[in-house]
């Protein structure tokens, strides 16, 4: 039989100076002693001894998922019955003014010296402070995980801004080259005699801008099935000469005077022939645009082509437009920059991505005396190894726009 009196550890100073709260109950379960710290935890302070006190001093008890835990149902009681040790059991105590702690439970059985079970004691902790980090931590964690979905919700936006942008933009000028030499063609067609040779002429202005506007919609389709374009050797002179002959309307309504100053050896370049032709597509009809408005001077673009050293090829693009504010020199290739009022802000950063997909550099400086000069330099006769392209060249931009450290996973 357990006596308190004869275990004076119960009730003298050991039992308090232990840190956690500490209860012991003798064979029936009946509380014997306890110290101050699980009477603070109970919020009650029951008489030791009293026999309707059983297993726990706590007012109630509660599991861990909140369902109602009856005194003759603890730990205490099992430890009692079968002599086993209970470890690191969660249970929630309920003080009588409704408040609720959390704690951490273990008990031990206390034999008599023939090993005849006579009591158990009970060390248990609050783990309030303990629970409150970890939710604390928890919601942090969500919290986290809320800003990083929202950054990356916020990048995927901004990829299909790019996206679409970047196809609209691409598209809109065959488009619009369509419709202006369709309406030609009629005109040729409507009059008293008609002119088939300019109606043909029309017709062939009108397929190649549909090819370029379907290899435009390929690259983008073939862009999201992941799919990687082989490129060729591309003549660049005669790329040069063949766009300057599809925007040969604009220049001509523009009054623009195009000079051509191209190295007749010029190497090769290896790449994707629709793509370079997109580069010098967008800085031509930059350059038209800025020399619309020029009137005291001769508008006049000069493409030159060079070898630079033995293996780089350098196309350069002079005009003689408005140039270009020096603040904005640098900002001028990032995406949707644009001091147009119509303009989307795209073709710059669309020309340096696929510039860049070829291992190449694109840079600007001040025209002299006036205008703006674009420098287009490329490795020549460079060999499929070496670079494969990924479609478009989008993929860098795109890359540029999303946040690197972000994943697209919780
Ligand atoms: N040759 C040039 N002369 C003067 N400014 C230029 C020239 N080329 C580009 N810029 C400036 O760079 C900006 C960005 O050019 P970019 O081609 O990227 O977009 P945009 O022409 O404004 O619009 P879009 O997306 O329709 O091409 C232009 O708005 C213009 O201010
Ligand atoms: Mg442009």
């Amino acid at each position: 039989m357990l006596n308190p009196e004869r275990h004076d550890w119960f009730t003298g100073d050991l039992i308090e100076v232990l840190p956690g709260a500490v209860y012991v109950c003798d064979a029936d379960g009946v509380v014997v002693a306890y110290n101050r710290r699980a009477g603070e935890l109970w919020g009650r302070r029951p008489k030791p001894g009293d026999t309707d006190q059983k297993y726990c001093g706590s007012h109630k008890l509660f599991r861990p998922d909140g369902t109602h835990l009856p005194h003759s149902e603890t730990p205490m009681e099992w430890v009692l019955r079968t002599g086993e040790r209970a470890c690191d059991q969660e249970a929630i105590v309920e003080r009588p003014d409704g408040s609720r702690v959390p704690v951490l439970v273990n008990i031990a059985p206390l034999f008599d010296r023939d090993g005849a079970l006579i009591g158990a004691v009970n060390c248990f902790q609050d783990l309030s402070v303990q629970k409150l980090a970890e939710e604390e931590r928890a919601r942090a964690e969500a919290e986290l995980r809320l800003a990083r979905r929202e950054l990356a919700q916020g990048a995927r936006r901004a990829t299909a801004a790019a996206t679409t942008a970047a196809i609209a933009h691409e598209v809109q000028q065959p488009l619009a080259a369509i419709v202006a030499n369709a309406s030609a063609g009629l005109r040729w067609l409507n009059r008293p005699q008609p002119d088939l040779g300019e109606a043909c002429c029309a017709l062939e202005r009108i397929m190649s801008n549909g090819r370029r506007a379907s290899e435009v919609v390929q690259s983008v389709m073939g862009m999201f099935s992941g799919d990687n374009q082989e490129g060729t050797l591309v003549d660049t002179n005669k790329l040069v000469r063949d766009t300057i002959a599809l925007l040969g309307s604009d220049l001509e309504a523009t009054s623009i005077v195009v000079d051509l100053e191209l190295f007749p050896e010029l190497p090769p370049v290896y790449g994707h022939r629709s793509h370079l032709q997109q580069i010098i597509l967008n800085i031509i009809t930059n350059a038209t645009d800025a020399m619309r408005t020029v009137n005291n001077r001769t508008r006049l673009l000069r493409v030159k082509s060079a070898i630079v050293n033995p293996n780089r090829m350098m196309l350069s693009f002079e005009d003689s437009g408005t140039g270009i504010d020096p603040k904005n020199l640098e900002r001028i290739f990032d995406p949707f920059f644009t001091t147009k009022a119509k303009g989307m802000g795209m073709g710059l950063a669309i020309c340096r991505s696929i510039v860049e997909a070829h291992g190449g550099n694109l840079a600007v400086s001040p025209g002299i005396p006036h205008g703006s000069v674009f420098k287009l330099l490329c490795h020549s006769q460079d060999t499929p190894a070496k670079f494969k392209l990924w479609n478009f060249g989008l993929h860098a931009l795109f890359d540029s726009l999303r946040s690197p450290a972000i994943s697209y996973e919780d």
